[in-house]
């Protein structure tokens, strides 16, 4: 059975529509075997986490004893678990993607990969890759495929991010990307958009800051940092100009429409433009109301 939820929380709407996974086989839910030789009165465990959506499995909670083959050797298989939750988040330059995840993967403990982060990492290691994409990103423009999706790609399949989940920042952002992505099988559970009006994104981008110890990210006004300690180390990314902001707007805006198309059935849109804590506690509720559906249906299947 399929479930499709719907929560409409002030101005946002969310339709989850789970039956897209299902149907794509993108469970990546990690399934175990415990197999069992009373012959030798020995239990040996297997644990294994299926590719990413190689496969279609249901996650109905089940115990299944099935014969080997060998009379003397039952295997027991027991009931997968929950697969974890896959996030996308999306939204204009500054419009609070990073700053969520933050507060998302505290609650969820889930996998954060950000294509800008992989991209300023790249940068940092001085690789040829990493050279080619700062001429685009200081531009505002958009990485070229053949440098992010594959680094994307390698990410996710990562096995923390197989067993955890993940949640995916700024990826795709692009009709290609999706598509690309979609090819591999990796189809979210969620697709978040952060809305904010553009004259606060320029003027959040301008007050950003990031402190390079622990990767938190302030802003100057709306949240400083806690100590002078603190404040002393904060750097600013080389794109956070006014005049950069602008040109990543631009970006954003030629191909929003395009993303937002691949993923209509399971949109959330957010307001971003309130207090951080409000804003997270609405994508809560949404991730609360998906897992409660979730379970509902597990359970159903199961009965
Ligand atoms: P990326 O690093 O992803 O930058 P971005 O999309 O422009 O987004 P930001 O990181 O600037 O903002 P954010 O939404 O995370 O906001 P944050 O939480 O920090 O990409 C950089 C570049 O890399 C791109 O331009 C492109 O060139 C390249 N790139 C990346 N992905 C790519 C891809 N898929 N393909 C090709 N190229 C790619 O918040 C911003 C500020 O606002 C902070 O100071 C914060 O404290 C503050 N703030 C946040 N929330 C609130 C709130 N609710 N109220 C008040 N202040 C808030």
């Amino acid at each position: 059975m399929a479930a499709t939820a719907t929560a409409c929380c002030g101005s946002s709407s969310f339709k989850a529509n789970f039956r897209a996974n299902r149907r794509n086989g993108t469970d990546s839910s990690p399934s175990s075997t415990l197999a069992s030789s009373p012959s030798s009165s020995r239990l040996s465990f297997s644990s294994r986490v299926s590719g990413c959506s190689l496969r279609s499995q249901r996650s109905v909670p089940s115990l299944r004893m099935a014969n080997s083959g060998n009379p003397d050797q039952v295997v027991l298989a027991s009931a997968k678990a929950e697969p974890p939750l896959r996030i996308m988040i999306s939204g204009a330059p500054a419009s609070g993607k990073g700053t969520q995840c933050e507060l998302i993967t505290k609650k969820y403990d889930l996998v954060h990969i950000a294509a800008g982060d992989l991209l300023r990492a790249e940068i940092a290691s001085g690789s040829e890759n990493g050279k080619r994409a700062k001429e685009y990103m200081e531009k505002g423009q958009l990485v070229p495929d053949e440098i992010v999706v594959m680094m994307v790609k390698d990410r996710l399949l990562q096995s923390d991010s197989q067993e955890k989940g993940w949640l995916l920042d700024g990826y795709p952002r692009s009709m290609s990307q999706a598509t690309a992505l979609k090819g591999y099988g990796f189809q979210p559970d969620i697709f978040i958009v952060l809305e904010v009006p553009e004259d606060i994104l320029v003027e959040r981008v301008v007050g950003r800051r990031l402190d390079p110890v622990t990767g938190k990210i302030y802003h100057l006004t709306y949240s400083p940092p806690e100590t002078e300690e603190i404040a002393a180390r904060l750097t600013q990314r080389f794109d956070d100009t006014e005049e950069k902001v602008k040109l990543r707007l631009q970006t954003h805006n030629q191909n929003v429409e395009d993303v937002l198309s691949m993923y209509e059935d399971i949109t959330l849109k957010v307001k971003g433009n309130a207090p951080k804590e409000e804003v997270f506690a609405e994508i809560d509720n949404a991730l609360s109301k998906l897992l409660e559906s979730r379970k509902a249906t597990s359970e159903s299947l199961a009965a």
